[in-house]
């Protein structure tokens, strides 16, 4: 499949984890990547592996929770790579604590990252996507967003995604600009190996307990959400749009 032949990809958090793997996916496809992190070296080695694998891309240093930061780097991206034409809102982080000991800091933190860096890259990606007519945004929502113990800020970001997805597709829809959300279940990636050690459990101790309580029997692994993140980034899914897909093997 080359379903992105000819389009540039935007993808934050992508040096690690699901970010990477939908990098890999997405160029694997046609797209020329600008792979978004923390810091430039961050990324380099994921974009280092696209281009052995004969894709196209670059990476790119930026904290998705300075707006000024968010909008110089997409201009670069445009100006380097040729275009904008798909952003997957993916950066995120966790910060977990019952609710009753939650530091205001950690419910800041939490909600700035996953959230409101997801409505500033939004915001600026729009730019482009409206004047070329085409655009497509995908946001990393999460299952927790239904609810999770020790997760009051990131279930509340993630849910808020959600209105953010939903919301945008009414205002960009007219300019052929579709925005869904992907919201994974347990991933196996640095993030949850974190949430396992810091209840006490090895992380593969974690997974195969959270596997028990799953109807597929095993936890995701990140090429499993990138796959559905390319879907709603292509033209198969031209009429999806205001969308979240949870995407948890099955789990209810
Ligand atoms: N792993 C899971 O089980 C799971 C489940 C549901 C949703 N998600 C969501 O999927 C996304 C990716 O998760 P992951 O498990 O791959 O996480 P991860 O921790 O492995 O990777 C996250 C990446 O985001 C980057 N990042 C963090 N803050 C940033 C910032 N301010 N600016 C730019 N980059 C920043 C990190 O440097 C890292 O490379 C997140 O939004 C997460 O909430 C993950």
């Amino acid at each position: 499949m080359n379903r992105f032949t000819g389009k540039v990809a935007v993808v934050t958090g992508a040096a690690q984890g699901i970010g990477a793997a939908t990098a890999r996916r997405l160029a694997a496809e046609g797209a020329a990547v600008a792979v978004l992190d923390l810091t430039a070296q961050a990324g380099q080695d994921v974009a280092a592996a696209i281009r052995e694998e004969g894709g196209t891309a670059r990476a790119y240093a930026c904290d998705v929770t300075d707006g000024e930061a968010v909008e110089a780097v997409f201009a670069k991206v445009e100006q380097e790579l040729g275009g904008l034409h798909i952003l997957v809102n993916n950066a995120g982080i966790t910060r977990d604590h019952l609710f009753f000991r939650m530091p205001k800091s950690d419910w800041d933190s939490v909600l700035t990252v996953n959230l409101t860096s997801a409505f500033q890259c939004a915001q600026a990606a729009q730019t482009y996507m409206t004047r070329q007519k085409y655009g497509k945004i995908v946001s990393l929502s999460s299952r927790s967003a239904l609810g999770n113990r020790g997760q009051a800020n990131y279930a509340a970001a993630k849910a808020g995604i959600q209105g953010l997805t939903a919301t945008l597709a009414i205002e960009l829809g007219p300019y052929n600009v579709n925005v869904n959300a992907v919201a994974p279940g347990y991933v196996a990636t640095a993030m949850t190996a974190a949430t396992a050690e810091r209840t006490g459990h090895a992380p593969e101790e974690h997974q195969r307990l959270t596997a028990e309580r799953t109807p597929l029997r095993r936890v995701a692994q990140p090429e499993e959400i990138a796959a559905v993140v390319a879907f709603l980034a292509s033209d198969d899914a031209s009429y999806v749009s205001g969308q979240t897909l949870y995407v948890n093997g099955g789990a209810r």
